[in-house]
């Protein structure tokens, strides 16, 4: 009987993969296929493990190098620092399992693949070919821009992209969405009173709503600024060349998903927090390499995959279908704003959104394991 071992299932992205495999009947699935589920943990040793439909063991520990070589596949949701500590001991026991990834600390080691098999398939299977043993999910908006224009890198029509991002509070975290809607409600019941008042003056409502956001009233632990009624224009820690690490990302881990390190497509852009709850959009700017008319451009990035959808570049079906309060909890990647910018025709411009907890971190993984077993 093989055996798959959940690590951090009960944090916010272990929480939503296990929502998917239910959703999927991945359990029962597995289940058929003589495929058992082990639930590990960090500090409830012992504990009945989840239900999840199918009978599952108490919980195992999950720094126990022996427990976890017992596993053909693990999945890890438990963060960078787990990864840090026990992914080395577990490998130079010997242990030659599939070690599947939501954190970021293996994705760019060159024996690991970052996964996102609607785009990069190929990629995966080669990989598995060769023997390759370490599967990593990649960062929540390079994989959201990848589904959303894939279909362009496909065609090798795109020389390089400017990505302008507004991502959403999730990314950093789930005390950092709590705070969202903590910044909001304070914000809303500084000024109660003068809402309630349809004779109140707005620049007295603005002055001190503005003055709030600046003060140490607002609940700040997490962020350490107002992200609501404000943005955040950095994501992640300083790198010295004036990029943030998650601009640097976007470069870095699209051309190492498409498998294309040797002759990369420059990618680049600012990265901003914005007081969204889960979903990242992103402001594409992307030089093709030839002047494609739209037509075939809308047909390369809609046929790509089975989530991408084009929504036409209108404003009604934009502001009800092109949003994060649109797009949140679902699959589905749409993109929109597609028209050719005044810089010449072989300037392209799009804006799309998408989920950043399904296919920006819990999908890719479940999909892997679909594919091992
Ligand atoms: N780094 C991303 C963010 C999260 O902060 O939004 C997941 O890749």
């Amino acid at each position: 009987m093989k055996k798959v071992g959940f690590v951090g299932w009960r944090g916010m992205v272990g929480s939503v993969l296990m929502e998917r495999m239910q959703e999927e009947n991945d359990f029962a699935r597995l289940k058929g296929k003589g495929v058992e589920p082990i639930f590990f943990t960090t500090s409830q040793l012992g504990q009945s493990g989840p239900d999840v439909g199918v009978p599952v063991g108490a919980l195992q520990d999950a720094h126990d190098v022996d427990a976890l070589r017992e596993m053909d596949v693990i999945i890890s949701c438990q963060g960078g620092d787990y990864t840090g500590k026990v992914f080395q001991p577990l490998r130079d026991s010997g242990w030659e399992g599939y070690w599947i990834d939501a954190a970021s600390s293996l994705r760019m080691k060159d024996d690991a693949v970052v996964i996102l098999d609607p785009v990069n398939r190929d990629v995966i299977d080669r990989a598995l070919n060769d023997g390759v043993k370490n599967f990593i999910g990649g960062n929540c908006t390079v994989s959201l821009m990848l589904m959303a224009i894939g279909g362009l890198f496909q065609q090798d029509a795109v020389e390089w992209v400017s990505a302008m991002t507004y991502q959403a509070a999730s990314g950093a975290g789930a005390r950092n969405m709590r705070e969202l809607i903590s910044q909001m409600g304070c914000i809303q019941s500084n000024v109660a009173a003068e809402l309630a008042d349809p004779a109140s003056a707005i620049l007295d409502i603005d002055r001190k709503t503005s003055s709030l956001l600046r003060s140490a009233d607002l609940p700040q632990s997490e962020f350490g600024v107002a992200l609501a009624g404000s943005l955040i224009p950095y994501i992640d820690k300083e790198l010295e060349n004036g990029q943030s690490r998650e601009e640097w990302k976007a470069q870095a881990e699209t051309n190492k998903i498409l498998g294309r390190q040797a002759s990369p497509v420059p990618v680049d852009g600012v990265c901003v927090r914005i007081g969204a709850m889960r979903c990242h959009s992103q402001a594409l700017t992307i030089k093709l390499r030839k002047d494609i008319p739209m037509a075939d451009i809308e047909a390369m990035i809609a046929g790509a995959n089975d989530w991408v959808s084009v929504v036409p570049n209108h404003r009604e079906e934009t502001i009800q279908h092109l949003t994060p309060a649109a797009v949140t909890g679902r699959l589905d990647v749409p993109v929109g704003r597609l028209r050719k910018l005044n810089m010449g025709p072989e300037y392209l411009t799009a804006f799309t959104v998408g989920d950043q907890l399904l296919w920006g971190a819990a999908e890719p993984l479940r999909r892997m394991l679909t594919i091992l077993l």
